[in-house]
């Protein structure tokens, strides 16, 4: 039997209300299907809502209006403890910024998601899970240095190690490429698809249409509605 996407939205709508009651409506009416093991570009100009969506699809916000089904269970009406649960045990999320924290080296950057986990694993599993993580992103060498030792790309290296360590649904990126520079970028991309080819899925937010041509499936927003959406070989 097929198994159910992995995201399902339905009538996803959200409004923003700023100042003199003005509402700004981020998404509207958005429909999207994602099943395991895709890699999909999420396009658009400046404004367009692409880090609204990935936001709300990370669990960082509710929508408006409409229903998210992650993993077909639906998080819409979710509390913001239950919320934060699941993005710390469900999630992996990758940032233009890397965000990670100056002071832990990079084992410890990557042991922080363990410490929000709503069981908290065995200290032998989750040290083979984060040294399988480092692995995977071919950094074993660079285990006890801080950030500030590392190169951007080494960097958001660890950060994706990070994102895979607790072994989530699926991985976020908003503009991961966004501070490197076209090399780097580059080396970053082409580990995103190896991952993907290893069964990660993948959903990244880019308005550069060379780094969008990394993954399989591109969704294009325009005024907080998807426009197209078109998978590439
Ligand atoms: N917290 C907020 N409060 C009010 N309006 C917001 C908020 N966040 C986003 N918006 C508005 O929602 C719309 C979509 O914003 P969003 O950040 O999703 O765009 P984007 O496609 O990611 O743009 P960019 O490429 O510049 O990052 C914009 O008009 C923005 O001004
Ligand atoms: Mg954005």
């Amino acid at each position: 039997m097929k198994k159910p996407p992995i995201v399902q939205l339905q009538n996803f709508s959200k409004s923003y209300v700023c100042a003199q009651d003005h509402v700004v409506h981020a998404l509207r009416q958005v429909n999207l299907q994602i099943e395991a093991g895709e890699s999909v570009a999420i396009m658009g100009p400046s404004g367009s809502g692409k880090s609204t969506l990935l936001h709300l699809l990370g669990c960082l916000d509710r929508p408006t209006t409409g229903h998210y089904l992650l993993n077909s269970q639906d998080v819409s009406d979710l509390n913001d403890t239950q919320l934060a649960l699941l993005r710390a045990s469900q999630l992996g999320f990758v940032f233009q910024s890397f965000n990670l924290i100056p002071q832990l080296n990079v084992y410890e950057n990557i042991e922080v998601p363990f410490l929000y986990q709503p069981a908290p694993l065995p200290e032998q599993e989750m040290r083979q899970r984060i040294l399988t993580a480092i692995e995977r992103v071919k950094l074993q060498h660079r285990l006890y240095h801080l950030p500030s030792q590392l190169s951007g790309g080494e960097t958001q290296r660890v950060a994706i190690a990070r994102a895979l360590a607790i072994q989530p649904l699926l991985i976020l990126a908003d503009e991961p490429t966004g501070n490197l520079d076209t090399e780097t970028g580059k080396t970053i991309l082409q580990l995103f698809q190896e991952l993907n080819a290893q069964g990660v899925t993948l959903i990244m937010v880019t308005h550069d249409e060379k780094v969008g041509a990394h993954c399989r499936r591109m969704v294009r927003m325009c005024d907080g509605q998807i426009i197209s959406d078109q998978f590439c070989e």
